[in-house]
């Protein structure tokens, strides 16, 4: 069982509670190291593109406009199982269904401004690092 990469955001609305250190205390105590990161702040065009799998959905609109309200941090996370390691520490998308203790349970204010996002597969994973780190050597894996 190699290493695996997933891709991780913490959102506009956990930068603005300075949770970004608390965030990735919670990834590197259980297992995922940060093997890239950079603060942005996303463009409207790159938003879509990123989510382009929701953009019939009624919550699209709302959604890009609130992801790109503020800076985001954009990461690569590696470890083994990284995908659903992340996603068990990130808990259930909606915060009032996450588990005590995930992410979204401790940061997540409702489902749309949820506090991270997660690859939801490894396929997913790697089109979403593409977008954004394609350039980049992962260094710390
Ligand atoms: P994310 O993992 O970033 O991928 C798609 C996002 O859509 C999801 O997290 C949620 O934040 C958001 N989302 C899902 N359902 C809703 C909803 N009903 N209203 C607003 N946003 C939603």
């Amino acid at each position: 069982m190699g290493t695996e990469l997933t891709f991780s955001i913490i959102k506009p609305n956990a930068v603005k509670k300075n949770a970004i250190g608390p965030i990735i205390a919670l990834f590197e105590k259980n297992g995922l190291k940060i093997a890239a990161a950079k603060l942005v702040r996303l463009e409207k065009a790159q938003c879509e593109e990123f989510y382009a799998e929701h953009k019939a959905r009624p919550f699209f609109g709302e959604l890009v406009s609130f992801m790109t309200s503020g800076p985001v941090m954009l990461m690569a996370l590696a470890g083994e199982n990284a995908v659903s390691k992340n996603r068990e520490i990130m808990g259930a998308t909606d915060p009032a269904k996450a588990a005590a203790g995930t992410i979204r349970a401790l940061y997540g204010d409702n489902v749309g401004e949820n506090a991270v996002h997660g690859s939801d597969s490894p396929q997913s994973a790697m089109r979403e690092l593409n977008l954004f780190f394609k350039e980049t050597e992962f260094v710390n894996k």
